[in-house]
């Protein structure tokens, strides 16, 4: 397994099953090819409305992960419903990540300042029951830091800004990566993993994964578009040949 892991969300290919109420695309199915074509570890996030994700899918998620020795990251809110998903299924990884019902993604980082009092005693639950507790952050270093406070052992940066910025042609692109780096640093510093992701492509990846202290990228939406044009395998052995090129590996 190689030294920057690849975990490959697969949210989008529920997405389209449920479009139609089928039971087809399966994104279980999508894991296996994911993992077969080089994903170091598979991404799912249990909606509290499951749009996407359903409750059986991280059942199964969680047993092939397992019987491939693969990681399962579980993206979860932070409430007693999805806590106890996540002790029944022990996945390797958890993410917590803010839930609006209203957004159409995960537009923001979680507010770990403002919800310590429930954030922290949760990470400890879940920690000790052995999973790795990463929180899913702005690249804010007063939500780095209360990540820290909090228990947690990674922080997921939010790309989505940075990535939205570069798709756009904005000026901002640059100051949004530096930003990024900077509390890629920081975290590193405080003795957190650092993990990376949303909205990342093939033209946002290489600078991310120039930030030596990320160590996982979670990738899904375009990734899962992109299959349709070219595959889903291609679509992985392309981001990760990006990745090992940008490490100089
Ligand atoms: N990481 C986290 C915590 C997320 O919530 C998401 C979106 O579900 C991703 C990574 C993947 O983002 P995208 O689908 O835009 O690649």
């Amino acid at each position: 397994m190689s030294l920057l892991r690849l975990g490959v969300n697969i949210d989008h290919v529920a997405t389209i099953r449920n479009a139609r109420g089928a039971d087809y695309p399966d994104p279980v199915r999508a894991a296996e090819l994911a993992m077969a074509a080089g994903a170091d570890g598979i991404t799912a996030h249990l909606r509290e409305d499951r749009r996407h994700i359903s409750d059986s899918d991280i059942e199964a998620l969680a047993v092939i992960t397992r019987k491939r020795g693969r990681p399962l990251n579980f993206e979860m809110a932070v409430t007693a419903e999805m806590e106890t998903i996540a002790l029944r299924h022990r996945p390797h990884a958890i993410c917590l990540v803010p839930e609006r019902r209203e957004e159409v993604t995960t537009e923001g980082g979680l507010d770990v300042a403002g919800g310590h009092n429930s954030i922290t005693p949760l990470v400890a639950r879940l920690a000790a029951a052995g999973m790795r507790i990463s929180c899913f952050v702005d690249a804010d270093p007063v939500q780095i830091a209360a990540a820290k406070a909090a228990g947690a052992q990674v922080v997921e940066l939010h790309t989505g800004a940075y990535c939205d910025a570069v798709r756009e042609g904005s000026p901002l692109a640059a100051g949004l990566l530096e930003k990024l780096s900077a509390s890629a640093r920081a975290a590193h510093e405080l003795g957190l993993e650092v993990h990376a992701g949303h909205g990342i492509d093939f033209e946002t990846v290489k600078p991310i994964v120039a930030i030596p202290e990320i160590m996982e990228l979670n990738i899904g939406h375009f990734m899962i578009g992109e299959a349709i044009f070219t595959g889903l395998a291609p679509v992985i052995q392309r981001m990760r040949a990006l990745m090992d090129e940008a490490r100089g590996v």
